[in-house]
């Protein structure tokens, strides 16, 4: 920070690439295909686009325009919109949504640092790509190396201040992930046996979809677009009042399930093709994509290095606006100044992050929630209830006590076409009312 002066991303096509890269990360191309495959394929997708439609969009434009308005990050916006209230326990959840998730996704951030230099193992002629990763994870001490140097890696950059950090890292390599991923499609959806997973992951069959799969898919869509923790409102807050808000969201939206879709078919037809099995969980990713590159001959070498280390690079731009949330609350509320609000956060959360890096072994007696190990357990905290609560009360805050009407306002500054009647319809109602159902149903009361 310079002086009093608020930093302020220095283009527009920097705001975008940097929003765009904390949305694209592990998210679309770890957890997206896991839990789709986990929920029953085709109809969890279908699920997922539409509350993409009626919750994720509306409240990717609340949280950037509650962000810009005042000009504060996450518990600052809810403290100058309504001082004295509790709503600033809205934005207090957030921050520690943000400290449970990057304690575990820098672990998940590892397993890819670690698969950049392993075609060595998983290329040769009988590799067993599920041997190798519960080799890994199982290893405490190579999965505290590479959760230690994802760390400080971010830190690195958050300490470096927002333009010169996060905008410079986001406008780099995104687009090659996206060639790569197509290059990876192309191999994977032309193995033999590869129609089955095709069917999977297209063909709605409801019968394979559980009530569960609503809350999952719920919050695999606050996951994937980083809401419901005032990452967002934190984003907006470096935003100039000539930004289009509305649009800016919808390029956001659509790269990130651009990405996450793209990921599903790269997956899924290996899955079925190498007879795997689609509900494997967090593994999924880290044993389907080595099968793919194995089949590449000599150039998967290339391929998986140039993969796993773009894999790295799109976590790592998740994980700085994560670990930005809590360092900007730091930074505004309590005049910390940013090198040393970055430094506490960052050590605290790689503590933090000892749990789940060893729930695979030293630690994998504790199973903490419905015999899930703490890796998932924290994952299912973090996005099944703390981030769709906090959607839900950000919905309900700009609907209920602010007012639509002025966000609406907001919203118009800077924009070719502002907010309308459907916006303010699915803020106030729609949102609030589908996660609250969703919720219901989850602890059984709607059967
Ligand atoms: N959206 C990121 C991903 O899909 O990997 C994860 C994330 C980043 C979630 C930032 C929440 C957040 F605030």
């Amino acid at each position: 920070m310079d002086g009093n002066q608020r930093e302020q991303w220095q283009s527009r096509i920097g705001f975008i690439a940097a929003a765009a890269g904390s949305a694209i990360g592990l998210g679309n191309i770890w957890r997206f295909p896991f839990i789709t495959g986990k929920y029953g394929g085709g109809a969890f997708v279908l699920v997922y686009i539409l509350i993409l439609i009626f919750v994720g969009y509306p409240v990717m434009n609340s949280e950037l325009l509650l962000g810009r308005k005042t000009q504060r990050a996450a518990v600052g916006a809810f403290k100058a919109l309504a001082p004295g209230t509790p709503w600033i326990l809205v934005g207090y959840m957030g921050v520690l949504a943000g400290f449970i998730i990057l304690s575990y996704y820098s672990v998940v951030a590892g397993w890819a640092l670690a698969y950049m230099f392993k075609s060595g193992t998983y290329m040769v002629a009988d590799a067993v790509p599920g041997d190798i990763f519960v080799g890994l994870i199982t290893n405490p001490g190579a999965i505290l190396f590479y959760h230690t140097v994802f760390m400080l890696l971010c830190i690195g950059i958050v300490a470096g201040g927002i333009e010169k950090g996060i905008e410079r890292w986001s406008l780099i390599l995104m687009p090659a992930l996206f060639v790569l991923l197509i290059i990876l499609i192309i191999r994977s959806v032309t193995l033999p046996g590869a129609g089955a997973g095709l069917t999977f992951y297209l063909k709605p069959v409801l019968a394979n979809f559980s009530g569960e799969g609503f809350l999952a898919a719920l919050g695999q869509v606050f996951f994937s677009l980083s809401l419901g923790m005032g990452c967002m409102i934190t984003y907006g807050s470096y935003l100039s009042k000539k930004e289009d808000i509305p649009l800016s969201a919808r390029y956001i939206v659509v790269s990130d399930t651009s990405v996450a879709i793209l990921a599903g078919f790269v997956i899924f037809p290996a899955v079925f093709a190498f007879g795997l099995e689609p509900g494997a969980g967090p593994g999924l990713t880290f044993i389907t994509i080595p099968a793919v590159l194995a089949k590449m001959g000599p150039s998967g070498h290339l391929f998986g290095f140039m993969f796993f280390t773009l894999l790295m690079i799109a976590a790592l731009t998740s994980a700085i606006s994560l670990l930005e949330v809590a360092t900007a609350y730091f930074i505004d509320e309590m005049k910390f100044n940013r090198k040393k609000a970055t430094l506490i956060m960052g050590l605290l959360i790689w503590l933090l992050g000892f749990f789940p890096a060893l729930g695979y072994s030293k630690l994998s007696h504790i199973l903490p929630i419905r015999g899930m190990d703490l890796l998932d357990s924290f994952d299912f905290v973090a996005n099944n209830i703390m981030l769709p609560l906090g959607g839900m009360l950000t919905a309900a805050f700009i609907g209920w006590y602010w007012g639509t009407d002025k966000a609406i306002e907001e919203s118009s500054i800077g924009a070719s076409a502002k907010l309308g009647s459907g916006y303010a319809f699915l803020i106030k109602y729609i949102v609030p009312i589908a996660i609250f159902l969703v919720f219901l149903n989850s602890v059984g009361i709607l059967g």
